[in-house]
């Protein structure tokens, strides 16, 4: 579950993108023939050609211009430096694999870890691990410890056994220096000692690497001793593999060209065969594997240790460039100390940046904490490549031009890749611990702006990203929004600068200024509604006639409930909010940075204003802000009837495959009454001044149990509302009606601690509800890692349990700023 997400928008419907409301070029007809002689026809005729070749002619420009702007770069400088060879041009920079390391170039070549144990292995294919796949049933696995820049300490619990992944770099050179990887291996329990394990360490050039770049294998017999490679990321470099001593069995290699970055497991388990000695059988992987007439030279290079657990694996990487300054080979345990120093410096930072054993939280759930910020920040990944995009104008979707993305992904197993909505929360955690890492981030996502100043909201950069994908969900249409979250970052970024932003921090701020300007103009432009000051989300489908409630996955909110028929009369307060937010950013900004930012003011006083907020979105029935639109609760999804047989006597053909929805009352121009996040959020933006009437509503709401409360965080939808906890097809589960999600939560904690420090008739009651929001959620969400040894994308309403996709430290991770206070 919890795919539709992130799934790809539905084709716009006729009354979803403001469809006819842009100036779409009709082919313009002849002006029409004056009357005249015989002359006067020959030179009408002329006229009209000239008047038809000329406005098809305009049109073709116009029609190829238009088609072009989809997939134009805005015309502004870069908001991000291009990487350099420093500190964070290593790192774990993909983060769908359960451990591997590449580095931050276009093409750097990619390395990374597989594993298997025989004793799993029962007939049918061999459970070779790689990609983290939720099917594999690890117990756990994640980071523990990451820093973004020296290192990293990560656990993963399989069936058998235990294996301890870290790695640690050291500077030198010119291409970002050495790295060394360990990878331990330990049975689980004492009776699986000496179990056999089979550790696979392979190297691979990118799929677009080009001539120079080159792998060779230093073999003798099955034993590969290194690979010697070159490549334009990193220059030239060796590799080498080594053991610990007394538990190796055997060794074997495979040397062979891959298909592509997202074949490797494939081409892995092609290049295995069984090897049968006087005492033991192994699955070994057959040294070179090249094709009859092709090319000899590998792409793919795999080291392959049999040992008995408990064992070690140490892979060092060793840049050309930094051979000079090497005082000795990373490696035994001059690794071991240089581990320990950054794992103290890691302990340290954390401390000093979030105070959580000074506020008394356990060393366990310290322990937790550490994990939930590692595991975000060791999931940052580089991807390189081109999204499909469409608009209006093009017939088929096109790609857009090739680009970088440095980004954290939500989920390393479900959502390995960029989300736009998701990136604005996770950068309110990176940036605390780390500022430049979160700018670079920042960056990057605007970076990724058209002409028009759209961003696609999901990032499926790549080969190894795009396989992750099915196909009818790849293409991104430029008339979808998403929340931008990214100006919470921003936001929070400029706050922390305070009343004397540094030269540094006005510098990035000019340097993004175009950008933002043109990005809230796209918004202010192409997502308003009919009557000043309202907004609406494109990407609606009215036609779809088996979703009880049309998905709005353009909001970040999916199916939460909002009008049950879409049309251009709809306003959406959540969209309203959002503006409201950009409107004061952009003008605290512009302040900064000395540009002029009057008119953002103004729109966000007009938007924050609470007669007017309350005019276009205040529902009394229901004690919140709201949606309005062409709207009916009396919808369900029946079984459509068999349709007539077209003759008498005839077998009626039979009827269409699925529910559909029936609504039982026509539908009105009205709020759409249903309690949830969406009506919060002037409170959750902070947009209500303290002495705002509507608080005391709000906070009854969020504190009854029939409403927004339960002892685990607030519930996404009230039990009252009518699609509470519904299915919105015949097989989606409900996503957004009901389950607690942590982003929301966060924004809800954040505000009742800004209500409860604020003067006014509400502060001591939001004080009150702070407290206990908080307690509840870092309790449940601390208990469901210990129980499942994850953090989870949602967590149960009713039980508390963690549900959907799984490691989720994406936004769910904001637990840690939660605990810590820090908002
Ligand atoms: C946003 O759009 C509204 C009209 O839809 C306009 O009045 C307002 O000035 C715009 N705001 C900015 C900052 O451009």
């Amino acid at each position: 579950m919890g795919k539709a997400r992130h799934r790809g928008p539905p084709a716009a419907g006729p009354a979803s993108g403001a469809a006819n409301s842009g100036p779409y070029p009709r082919q313009k007809r002849a002006p029409p023939a004056g009357d005249g002689g015989s002359g006067g026809v020959v030179s009408l005729l002329v006229w009209l050609a000239a008047g038809v070749l000329l406005s098809v002619g305009g049109y073709l420009a116009y029609q190829g211009y238009m088609e072009r702007r989809v997939n134009t770069p805005l015309a502004a400088p870069k908001a991000a430096d291009p990487p350099a060879a420093d500190d964070r041009y290593w790192g774990s920079y993909r983060p769908g694999a359960y451990f591997g390391l590449k580095a931050r170039h276009p093409r750097s070549p990619v390395t990374g870890l597989m594993w298997f144990t025989p004793a799993m292995f029962q007939g049918g294919e061999l459970p070779l691990r790689h990609w983290c796949e939720q099917g594999d049933g690890l117990d756990r696995y994640g980071w523990l410890q990451h820093d973004g820049r020296h290192f990293g300490v990560q656990e993963l619990v399989d069936k058998h056994i235990r294996l301890e992944t870290t790695f640690v770099k050291r500077p030198g050179g010119e291409h970002g220096g050495d790295w060394t990887a360990r990878i331990k291996a330990t049975p689980k329990t004492d009776e699986l000692n000496g179990i056999q394990v089979s550790l696979l360490y392979y190297i691979a050039l990118d799929d677009e690497a080009g001539p120079e770049d080159a792998l060779a294998t230093d073999a003798a017999g099955d034993t590969l001793r290194a690979v010697h490679g070159t490549s334009e990321a990193l220059g030239p470099f060796t590799m080498s593999f080594h053991v610990s001593s007394g538990r190796l069995q055997r060794q074997f290699y495979l040397a062979a060209r891959a298909p592509g970055l997202h074949q490797l497991r494939e081409t892995a388990v092609r290049g295995f065969r069984l090897v049968q000695t006087a005492d033991q059988r192994y699955i070994g992987l057959v040294g070179e594997m090249f094709g009859a007439g092709a090319e000899r030279t590998p792409n793919f290079v795999v080291f392959q240790a049999v040992a008995a657990a408990p064992f070690e694996l140490e892979v060092r990487f060793e840049s050309g460039s930094a051979s000079a300054e090497r005082p000795a080979p990373l490696g035994g345990q001059l690794y071991d100390l240089l581990l320990a120093k950054h794992r103290e410096e890691f302990a340290r930072t954390f401390e000093r940046k979030f105070s959580l054993a000074q506020k008394g939280y356990s060393a366990e759930e310290l322990r937790f904490a550490q994990a939930a910020l590692s595991n975000m920040v060791g999931g940052i990944g580089y991807f390189y490549g081109s999204s499909l995009v469409q608009s209006r104008y093009n017939a088929e979707p096109v790609p857009y031009w090739p680009a970088s993305l440095y980004t954290a992904v939500p989920s390393r197993s479900f959502f390995p890749r960029g989300f736009l909505w998701d990136e604005g929360f996770h950068n309110l955690l990176l940036s605390q611990w780390d500022m430049d890492i979160s700018r670079d981030i920042v960056a990057h996502w605007l970076d990724l702006m058209n002409t028009e100043g759209w961003i696609p909201r999901e990032q499926i950069l790549g080969s190894e990203a795009r396989s992750k994908v099915p196909t009818e969900f790849v293409v991104q249409r430029n008339s979808n929004a998403n929340p931008p979250t990214l100006l919470l970052s921003l936001n929070a970024m400029v706050r922390r600068m305070g009343s004397h932003p540094t030269e540094t921090d006005r510098d990035y701020l000019r340097r993004l200024w175009p950008r933002l300007r043109t990005w809230y103009a796209w918004f202010n432009d192409t997502q308003t509604g009919e009557l000043a000051g309202s907004y609406r989300w494109r990407g609606r489908d009215p036609r779809a006639v088996n979703e009880l409630n049309p998905k709005t996955l353009t909001s970040g909110l999916d199916d939460f409930p909002r009008a049950s028929h879409p049309n251009a009369d709809e306003r959406h307060v959540d969209l309203r909010c959002w503006m409201a937010l950009a409107s004061s950013l952009l003008a605290d900004i512009g302040d900064v940075i000395d540009e002029p930012a009057q008119q953002y003011r103004r729109t966000f006083d007009f938007l924050a204003d609470p007669a007017r907020l309350d005019a276009l979105h205040w529902s009394e029935q229901l004690g919140a802000f709201a949606d309005f639109g062409l709207h009916t609760d009396s919808v369900r999804l029946v079984r459509p009837p068999a349709p007539a047989p077209d003759r008498p006597g005839q077998r009626p053909p039979p009827p269409p495959p699925g529910l559909v929805r029936r609504a039982d009352q026509q539908p009105e121009l009205r709020f759409v009454n249903a309690l949830g996040y969406v009506g919060l959020f002037p409170l959750l933006l902070q947009l209500l001044p303290a002495d705002s009437p509507r608080l005391a509503r709000l906070l009854d709401n969020m504190e009854d149990p029939r409403g927004l409360w339960t002892e685990f965080g607030l519930r996404s939808l009230a039990k009252t509302a009518p699609l509470y906890n519904r299915k919105n097809t015949e097989h989606d589960p409900p996503y957004w009606r009901g389950p607690i999600w942590i982003n929301i939560n966060f924004l809800a904690v954040r505000a009742l601690r800004f209500y409860g420090d604020t003067p006014g008739p509400h502060q001591e009651r939001a004080k009150q509800v702070y407290d206990k929001l908080r307690h509840a959620l870092v309790r449940n969400i601390v208990k469901e890692y210990k129980r499942t040894g994850y953090v989870w994308e949602q967590y149960n309403d009713k039980t508390g349990w963690g549900q959907g996709c799984r490691p989720f430290t994406g936004w769910s991770a904001l637990v840690v700023l939660i605990m810590a206070e820090t908002y």
